[in-house]
């Protein structure tokens, strides 16, 4: 503690207090302190785990994009869960940025929650490791960390990324192009590789020009086929490596006088319970949002009653969804 406090250049006392939530400090001295605990790895003994109060039957939930319908649908079955096991849940919306996901990882460990669920924003785990050094129950969804022991719960991205292309494939498609995720999230990457090895099993070369990077969004899909269509001869068919993208896709394709299918495929991924609206509803592949939810917190609940559990690894199945958004090349 005193090298935290020396670190940080406050007192030892003011250290105590922001470990144990014993008096109130400023938010700048608070983030300043658990910055040095973070860089120096400090590790509050064990008599710390003890301190901690009894159970504010509380969990907290940090996603990457609130808005995203896949994040609120797996937060539906997390919710279901926690109501069942008599807890409240705090969601937290870190936009992918890595210090708003600091903010909320120290805002919920003073709130000295049962436990937390993380969707990160990165690919980094300090903030995991940061709450582990708390004693803090966690659980990592959908994006893999692989430098941190700690309980998850994933879908097979590569597989459902081949699934989708091999569907295009199949249709007789082969001027395929991708508009991808942020490269730096682990789904989007293994979508990406899924497609590639698609291609490559079909015998076909990818076209680089045809691969773009999006950001899961509506308006990153709708430019990807602005781009997309500069390029002679135009791609037949695209997948979006989300529902929001292609949702997008569908409305720049319209935009621009094509109809989807006959002049342009358009494939999604997640299921979102809108794929199904969708003018033409969306081909995509389905993720199982609601037991993706259930699941992360049956296994955090279980942690909180045995902190001492091995690290588990869940890897839930994807399946392909045909819907009216793909059709055979009509310029084949
Ligand atoms: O649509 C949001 C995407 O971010 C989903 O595909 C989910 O897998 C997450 O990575």
């Amino acid at each position: 503690m005193r090298d935290v406090a020396e670190h940080a250049g406050v007192s030892v006392a003011t250290v105590s207090h922001v470990i144990n939530d014993t008096r109130p400090v400023s938010d700048h001295l608070r983030m300043r302190v658990q910055g040095s605990m973070n860089q120096l790895g400090y590790q509050p003994n064990r008599l710390a785990r003890s301190l901690r109060r009894g159970k504010t039957h509380t969990i907290g939930m940090i996603v990457a994009d609130s808005a995203n319908p896949f994040f609120a649908e797996v937060a539906r079955g997390v919710e279901d869960t926690t109501f069942g096991h008599n807890h409240s849940l705090i969601l937290c919306n870190s936009d992918g940025d890595l210090d708003k996901e600091l903010f909320y990882v120290n805002r919920l460990a003073e709130k000295q929650v049962d436990g937390i669920l993380f969707v990160a924003a990165g690919v980094s785990g300090e903030h995991i490791l940061a709450l582990q050094r708390r004693f803090l129950p966690v659980v990592v969804i959908d994006r893999d960390l692989p430098d941190v022991a700690v309980d998850s719960v994933f879908t097979d991205n590569r597989r459902g990324g081949y699934l989708v292309t091999q569907h295009l494939l199949a249709l007789g498609h082969r001027r395929i192009a991708c508009v991808t995720g942020p490269s730096d999230v682990t789904p989007s990457a293994d979508r990406v590789a899924g497609y590639r090895r698609a291609l490559q099993d079909a015998g076909i070369d990818v076209d680089e020009r045809l691969v773009i990077r999006g950001d899961f969004d509506y308006e990153s899909g709708y430019g990807a086929v602005e781009q997309f269509l500069k390029s002679k001869p135009g791609p037949s068919a695209l997948f979006a490596c989300n529902d929001l993208m292609a949702m997008g896709a569908i409305s720049a394709a319209t935009k621009m006088g094509l109809h989807v299918p006959a002049d342009l495929s358009i494939v999604g991924y997640d299921d979102v319970r809108l794929a199904s609206f969708t003018v033409p509803p969306l081909t995509t592949i389905e993720q199982p949002k609601h037991e993706i939810g259930v699941l992360a917190a049956t296994l955090l609940f279980q942690r909180i009653q045995q902190p001492d559990l091995p690290p588990r690894r869940r890897l839930l199945e994807t399946s392909l969804k045909i819907r009216q958004s793909t059709a055979p090349p009509t310029n084949s």
